[in-house]
């Protein structure tokens, strides 16, 4: 996913900074929060890498050939840097985020341009990096460190505002070595931040036109902030106190892991009307076999008694997963298992990936690698279902009223999309309504995965405002 963003008006001398963002919701509030730091030193942010001062490539190492991505968007890069060299000008490069922390000077050694390589938890640093890279043209800068101090301590209080609906970064990385990923290695050791210091962010969003938040966190349920008094804080007890901050009437969180979904957080998705229903629990197998092999520390019939208990907690709730097939050692019988699991939990939308080896992950080392082919025609099965399932989500919600935040206009003139509780897409096309708006509307069609809707209009002509009561 490429992110693009706006120009700010800035004082003193202008420079331009042109950041290129892969991968997750984790690298798109990761890229908002460099240019955050970037705005003061003078740094504009433009959409094409052409001329720019400073080209960041923030990376994602999630999945297949990451790197190589990375290594061929630079050779396309590097004609602009070169043009620009040959202007009298200067171009610093940087790769940032989380093939920077895997692959290190690897990466200057085979493009010898890039001035700076950092990981994820070093970008507040960027300052004195851009000082270095400017400054001594020496060697290149890298900064891969896992550094004890909170780079959130760092990172500049004034939050440019990310829209009505905006990410939150309460937690990173992860300790719990699935054995396909590389998210332990990248993003390094769990780490929660405060709960006042989330407080806090979350008000300024507020302030700035949130009217929702998506916390964030590889494995984000894992969260335990400390609060004032020095308490240990779970995710379901910091979604009450944010739930508290008046404007704020949308909460979400991702990506939760299936061990770190506790009776206070199950609890909270029935006290805690902000709280949306809707959550992405991914189980990426439903064979035992596998789900050991895979390392994820929880059976299939576990995962279905823990759906089991969320759905009594919030009996609508929406549910996503994200599966692997194809991981090393998996029978068709292993494959029939997900397939059986799939139908048994009945999702409302889903992720599904053929392994890939990541280099350095247990996995990767593993015998029996299953055959491509059968990997393609997995997978084809498996979406095939979950498309299915999908669908009849949407469908099952034709007919129904839900109070839809509106995020943004939509393609035709006069539309608007927005979001349902279910992180549905909804668009209506009605005049009085505005970005921000949180309105009843019913919802009349399905058109490939959105929803178009009329907002339901009360006595007096105008449309109904409301949020808790429809979907609680
Ligand atoms: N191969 C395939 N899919 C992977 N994922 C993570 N690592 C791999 C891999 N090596 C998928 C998982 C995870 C999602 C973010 O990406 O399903 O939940
Ligand atoms: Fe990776 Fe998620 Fe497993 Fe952590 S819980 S190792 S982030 S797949």
């Amino acid at each position: 996913m490429d992110a693009v963003h706006k120009g700010a008006d800035l004082g003193g001398v202008k420079r331009r900074v042109h950041i290129k963002t892969y991968g997750c919701q984790m690298n798109v509030y990761d890229t908002e929060r460099m240019l955050d730091i970037l705005r003061p030193l003078g740094f504009e942010p433009q959409a094409a890498a052409d001329g720019a001062d400073l080209v960041i490539l923030n990376t994602c190492h999630i999945r297949e050939k990451a790197a190589e991505k990375v290594y061929s968007d630079l050779g396309r890069i590097k004609a602009h840097h070169d043009a620009k060299a040959a202007d009298g000008g200067q171009m610093i490069v940087a790769v940032a985020g989380c093939v920077a922390q895997a692959e290190g000077e690897e990466i200057t050694r085979r493009q010898p341009m890039v001035d700076m390589v950092f990981g994820p938890q070093t970008y507040h640093r960027l300052p004195e990096m851009l000082a270095a890279a400017g400054q001594e043209r020496g060697g290149p800068v890298l900064d891969t460190d896992f550094p004890v101090e909170d780079k959130f301590d760092h990172l500049p209080e004034e939050r440019v505002a990310g829209g009505v609906s905006s990410f939150l970064t309460i937690q990173e990385g992860c300790d719990k070595f699935c054995t396909f990923c590389v998210v332990p290695y990248t993003r390094g050791a769990e780490q929660s931040r405060p709960v006042d210091a989330i407080v806090a962010e979350a008000r300024r969003l507020v302030a700035s036109g949130a009217r929702e938040i998506t916390l964030l966190g590889q494995n984000v349920n894992a969260y335990h902030g400390e609060d004032a008094a020095g308490r240990e804080v779970g995710l379901g007890g910091l979604s009450r106190r944010l739930a508290e901050i008046d404007g704020l009437a949308r909460i979400r969180y991702t990506t939760s892991h299936p061990r770190d979904m506790d009776d206070d957080l199950i609890a909270a998705h029935r006290d805690v009307p902000a709280l949306m229903p809707y959550l992405h629990l991914p189980v990426q197998s439903g064979s035992d076999r596998i789900l050991a092999a895979m390392n994820r520390k929880h059976t299939a019939d576990e995962y279905r008694r823990l759906v089991d208990r969320l759905r009594e907690a919030r009996p609508d709730l929406a549910l996503t997963s994200d599966f692997i097939v194809g991981f090393p050692g998996e029978s068709d019988l292993d494959f029939a298992d997900t397939l059986k699991l799939v139908s048994d939990i009945d999702y409302a939308g889903a992720f599904s990936f053929k392994y890939s080896a990541r280099p350095g992950t247990p996995a990767a080392s593993a015998p029996e690698h299953v055959p491509e082919a059968v990997k393609d025609e997995r997978l084809a099965g498996l979406q095939q279902l979950l498309n299915a399932q999908q669908e009849a989500f949407n469908r099952r919600t034709i007919g129904t009223t839900v109070p839809v935040l509106f995020e943004k206009p939509g393609r035709q003139p006069g539309q608007l999309a927005g979001r349902s509780p279910y992180l549905q897409p909804v668009h209506v096309t009605a005049p009085g309504i505005a970005v921000g708006d949180i309105v009843e509307c019913r919802i009349d069609r399905l058109q490939a995965h959105s929803l178009f809707a009329t907002p339901v209009v009360s006595e007096d002509g105008g449309a109904l405002p409301n949020e808790t009561e429809a979907v609680a």
